[in-house]
């Protein structure tokens, strides 16, 4: 069932309903364990550009099927601090015990591994044990946070680099490193995770054009030519004003779910409220 016709001249493979909020779109009419022919990829990648994340409902995909769609998006990118699901290179489980006391995984803002030299350019997430309530995963649109900047600062922030680095969740001393008890995801704390990488804090999306706040507040630990202390200050500032609820968009899981969304345009974390229920998602790590 991957063609819809939408009327007698044009023929799209998807149904797109944005979500009303900052990004986002559910997107129905398609079966993503079916073979994922080219006009369908470049519906989804249109769709993708358009809403930033895609949430892709009613699917039935077991991870050769997940695996299939991220090389038809791009092929896998690295994941480095996680030991990858048994039998698989490539997925790793996002998981959390229904008795699991340990600080909930990716609350804080991020684009994944942007500290890397090549950040991929997207995540895959699918749904494998999803709660009755709460585990919603927030987005935020850093494209539509930079736009709406008066331009003096808009001037101001493209001169500068953010230092990215991995320390805070993953070396030894890190959030989660040593001390970290009672995870049953499988995270590889490292000291190569105190390695660091600067990035211009304005990037250009190189598929939209779209100037983009390319920053997190779990990555960033600083920025170039700034101490220490400001630099905190200015990236926590920076830091609310994306946090705004106009640019918020707030994913409500489904079962048989797969959602897709742009490292290059959104940052996004985890929220709890599940406490008592166990929470699985199998994800995929796109190349830049
Ligand atoms: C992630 O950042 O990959 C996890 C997001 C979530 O658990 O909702």
């Amino acid at each position: 069932m991957a063609r819809i016709l939408q009327n007698e001249d044009y023929r799209m493979s998807i149904i797109t309903e944005p979500s009303g909020q900052a990004c986002g779109a559910r997107i129905t009419g398609c079966d993503l364990s079916d073979p994922l022919d080219d006009m369908l990829m470049q519906d989804i990648r249109e769709a993708w550009h358009a809403h930033k994340v895609l949430a892709f409902a009613d699917q039935q995909m077991d991870d050769d099927a997940l695996e299939r769609f991220t090389v038809a998006m791009g092929g896998f990118g690295e994941d480095p601090f996680f030991d990858p699901i048994a039998g698989r290179k490539n997925i790793a489980a996002i998981q959390r015990e229904a008795d699991e006391t340990s600080p909930l995984f990716a609350e804080n803002w991020h684009s994944d591994w942007s500290f890397l030299p090549q950040p991929p350019s997207g995540t895959c997430l699918l749904a494998i044990e999803i709660p009755p309530v709460g585990g919603d995963t927030l987005f935020s649109n850093q494209a539509a946070a930079f736009a709406a900047l008066p331009d003096a600062r808009k001037i101001d922030l493209r001169k500068l680099k953010g230092v990215h680095s991995a320390s805070r969740g993953y070396a030894p001393d890190g959030l989660y490193g040593d001390k970290d008890e009672g995870r049953s995801m499988a995270i590889r704390p490292s000291k190569a995770a105190l390695a660091r990488h600067s990035h211009p804090l304005i990037k250009r999306h190189p598929e939209t054009g779209e100037e983009v706040l390319f920053f997190s507040i779990s990555y960033t630990i600083g920025i170039e030519g700034m101490n220490d202390k400001d630099a905190l200050q200015f990236l926590i500032e920076l830091h609310e004003w994306c946090e705004r609820d106009e640019f918020i968009y707030r994913h409500k899981w489904e079962r048989d779910m797969l959602i897709l969304w742009d490292n290059r345009s959104v940052n996004h974390r985890a929220t709890g409220g599940y406490e008592g229920h166990r929470r699985e998602l199998h994800r995929t790590t796109i190349a830049a």
